[in-house]
């Protein structure tokens, strides 16, 4: 579904909350997604996955930054973030599914460290941000 004005301005919002725990979040929601969907883990044979992994760190913070993109250029993110869409449906091949469950993890990551922050109507629109950053990186396969 389309972002409404009102859910950018949600995302926009709650994007100031989360600045400063970007790379905390990303790493978080990545160690969130190994462990509860395992199979995430075939696409990261070459990293050490276990819990505390710098290189997980690492590539958290390159996901998060990714999403700050997102977030920053809102109204045009297939362009915003179009090199990666490149590297995901054709060079890594990420099955779609994964970007669910990752954003999944995104989402609880920010529940559990902004309760509050997240009432019903933010969930909703941070849960159509997501499937839209999520549809961006998935939208070149062929
Ligand atoms: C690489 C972002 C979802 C697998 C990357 C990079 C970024 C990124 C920024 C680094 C690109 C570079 O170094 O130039 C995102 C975002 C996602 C997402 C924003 C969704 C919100 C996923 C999912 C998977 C995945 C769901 C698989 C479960 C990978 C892999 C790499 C990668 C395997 C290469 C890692 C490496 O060798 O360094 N992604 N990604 N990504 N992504 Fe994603």
């Amino acid at each position: 579904a389309m972002l409404t004005a009102d859910d950018k301005k949600i995302i926009a919002q709650l994007w100031e909350k989360v600045a400063g725990h970007q790379d905390e979040f990303g790493n978080e929601a990545l160690q969130r997604m190994f462990t509860a969907y395992p199979q995430t883990k075939t696409y990261f044979p070459h990293f050490d996955l276990q819990h505390g992994s710098a290189q997980i760190k690492a590539h958290g913070k390159k996901v998060a930054a990714a999403l700050v993109e997102a977030v920053n250029h809102i109204d045009d993110i297939a362009g915003a973030l179009s090199k990666l869409s490149d590297l995901h449906a054709q060079k890594l091949r990420v099955d779609p599914v994964n970007f669910k469950f990752l954003g999944h993890c995104f989402l609880v990551v920010v529940a559990i460290h902004h309760p509050s922050a997240l009432t019903p109507e933010v969930h909703a629109s941070l849960d159509k941000f997501l499937c839209a950053v999520g549809t961006v990186l998935t939208a070149k396969y062929r």
